[in-house]
């Protein structure tokens, strides 16, 4: 018999992939989609798919004509209900491949409760292109691998939620219609219809909202809150993305990592069943930059960088002379036992550090009594054997070398060490490395805006005793500033605040922002910190990226339901997209 509609008669008993063997000989309704059918001359097996996963469902020709007629008609993604006795599969006739692959499920009710067009694309297929992924979202999100890690960010930010309330803080929402501010990447504007010609920015952060709440006494505040930055899009990166925020007052840089480190293990605790080491280790800005030539190391592996210029630089090489007399650097890395690399694979990896700006690459084969390499015959013996020192170098080895400022000399060899690194399949993927950078410099001066500029925002508070250098050496101030990195990846960031108004003051003129700017752009900010503003400080870790590590996830996009392309579009629902001139006029707005 065919139940006219199971939903007013049944209750689904279980979900497809939670079935076990324990339940064999259970009566038990099921609904999903058909995730595949065969037809066994008589016999039907269906995959039965919802989101645990999938249970073979079985239609025996004796299980009446009706329900045999109606299996009949299924096909792929039909949406089904069906009753049935659980059975353990015969001896031999399992699928390993599949968490409930003893059992299926003989059916002797059927409903189909609606019909599907064929899929754009094949469920099981990995190597769907990601447009006709992202047009069909909605399928894409059918597939197993994509709903599992949803479900993982969703555990994520429930266990972020639980550790906050277990530690005293309090969520608060804050806006997103607000205030364009300078710094940071550029805003999302939206315009206002009842006050014309002017703008909301969509927030950035919550970055001046969370210090008010400190002003005023909430103490411990948290938010998981979406912020929109207008910037080019990367792997790592979306317009839109999550952040987990926090603020804190009357504490140190100390108490907030102490209270972040918490989180981190009670998140991969309660989603990935893992025990972190507290605490974390920790790298100062420099000595990160120096050892890994980047200031979101990934110390999973070594190949740490080292400086040669003492060693090289009145060699015959003249470069090398000429690179170091001009302030410039010379640096090298070493891949141990590198065989595999051909010489034409050494000359094609100059093309790579080009992108960071490199002139060269230079590389040397190290062997029992000399070295092959374009460089060899300009180095004398003793200089070859201070570098073999330094670098700890052995035969079979490949030293790589990069002359040039530090900026690119540091861009380049510590790309390059990532590279190879992949390449030569030297990183640990199980490997949960996490690295606090501290002592970030405050402020850095760019060459586009002819001045110096946050690094961090212009909240942040330089270490007291560097003050006196704020107006002369101001690249030499050091941030109360932490950033936490993870395998290479920075997932966090914050700073303690400027809570007086003269420091804020003097840092304000460093950044070359007149009272004014300051006024008209942050004034209700530096308001508030005339009024009792408490000592305070905070972080905001990249929930999306967070997720991505603990999925193991190439792209942000795998890890966001419906997210947006490279080029900050939505396949789906086809935004941005142009509106009606009636609702620009509405705005006051002309396109130009
Ligand atoms: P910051 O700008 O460093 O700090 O951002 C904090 C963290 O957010 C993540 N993140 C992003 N993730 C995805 N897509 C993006 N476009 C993107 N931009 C940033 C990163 C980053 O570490 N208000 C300060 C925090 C503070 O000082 O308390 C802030 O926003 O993982
Ligand atoms: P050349 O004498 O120009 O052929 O250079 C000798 C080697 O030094 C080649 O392998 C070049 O790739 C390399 N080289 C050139 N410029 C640099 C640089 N700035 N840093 C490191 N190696 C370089």
């Amino acid at each position: 018999m065919v139940l006219a509609n199971f939903l007013t008669t049944d209750k689904r008993t279980h979900y497809c992939g939670d079935l076990k063997i324990s339940d064999a000989d259970k009566e038990v309704i099921l609904m999903g989609w058909a995730h595949r059918r065969r037809d066994h001359g008589g016999v039907i097996f269906v995959d039965l798919r919802d989101r645990e996963g999938i249970v073979q469902v079985v239609f025996n020709p004796d299980a009446g004509d009706s329900v045999h007629d109606q299996a009949h008609k299924i096909r792929s993604e039909y949406v089904l209900a069906v009753k049935g006795k659980v059975h353990r599969r015969p001896e031999g006739m399992g699928n390993p491949a599949l968490k409930t692959g003893e059992i299926e499920v003989i059916v002797s009710e059927l409903e189909i409760m609606n019909e599907s067009k064929t899929p754009p694309f094949s469920f099981d297929d990995d190597e769907i292109s990601e447009n006709i992924r992202l047009k069909y979202r909605y399928l894409d999100l059918r597939r197993p691998v994509v709903q599992k890690n949803l479900f993982l960010r969703s555990r994520l930010a429930a266990s972020t939620r639980h550790y906050f309330e277990q530690n005293g803080f309090i969520e608060v929402e804050t806006p997103i219609l607000g205030k364009s501010t300078p710094e940071g990447a550029r805003d999302y504007l939206v315009p206002s219809r009842i006050n014309k010609g002017t703008f909301y920015a969509l927030p950035q952060s919550p970055q001046i909202f969370k210090q008010l709440l400190m002003v005023s006494g909430f103490d411990r505040y948290y938010q998981i809150v979406k912020c929109f930055r207008d910037e080019d899009l990367r792997a790592d990166r979306q317009p839109e993305f999550t952040q987990i925020d926090v603020e804190m007052s009357f504490i140190t840089e100390e108490d907030i990592m102490q209270i972040m480190e918490g989180l981190m293990a009670a998140i991969f605790k309660d989603c990935l069943g893992r025990e972190i080491k507290l605490p974390l280790p920790r790298l100062t800005y420099h000595e990160a930059i120096n050892r890994y030539g980047k200031d979101n190391p990934d110390v999973r592996f070594g190949m740490e960088l080292v400086d040669l210029t003492d060693i090289v630089k009145d060699s015959g090489f003249k470069l090398f002379g000429e690179v170091a007399a001009s302030g410039g650097i010379i640096k090298a890395i070493k891949v141990e036992l590198a065989t595999s690399l051909s010489r034409k694979d050494l000359d094609g990896l100059k093309d790579y550090v080009a992108i960071y700006g490199a002139k060269g690459l230079a590389w040397a084969k190290v062997n029992a009594a000399d070295w092959t390499s374009p460089i060899y015959k300009f180095l004398r013996p003793e200089e070859i054997e201070k570098i073999c020192m330094s670098m700890g170098a052995k035969e079979g080895d490949i030293i790589f070398f990069v002359a040039d400022t530090p900026r690119v000399v540091n861009d380049s060899l510590g790309n390059l060490r990532i590279h190879l690194a992949k390449r030569l399949d030297l990183i640990d993927s199980a490997a949960l490395s996490f690295t606090w950078i501290t002592e970030f410099p405050l402020m850095e001066y760019s060459d586009n805006e002819k001045r110096f500029v946050s690094t961090h925002h212009p909240f942040t508070s330089p270490f007291l005793e560097d003050l006196p250098l704020l107006a002369s050496q101001t690249g030499k101030v050091r941030a109360r500033a932490y950033d936490l990195v993870l395998n290479g990846s920075e997932i966090g960031g914050g700073s303690i605040r400027i809570h007086r108004k003269d420091v804020q003051a003097q840092v304000f003129a460093a950044l070359g922002l007149s009272d004014e700017d300051a006024r008209s752009k942050f004034g209700f900010l530096l308001d508030a910190l005339e009024y009792g503003a408490p000592p305070h400080g905070g972080l905001a870790f990249g929930l999306d990226r967070l997720t991505m590590i603990m999925t193991h996830a190439e792209s942000i996009r795998d890890v966001i339901a419906f997210p947006k392309t490279q080029k900050a579009s939505c396949l789906m629902s086809d935004a941005p997209s142009k509106v009606s001139i009636e609702q620009l006029m509405e705005l006051s707005i002309k396109i130009v």
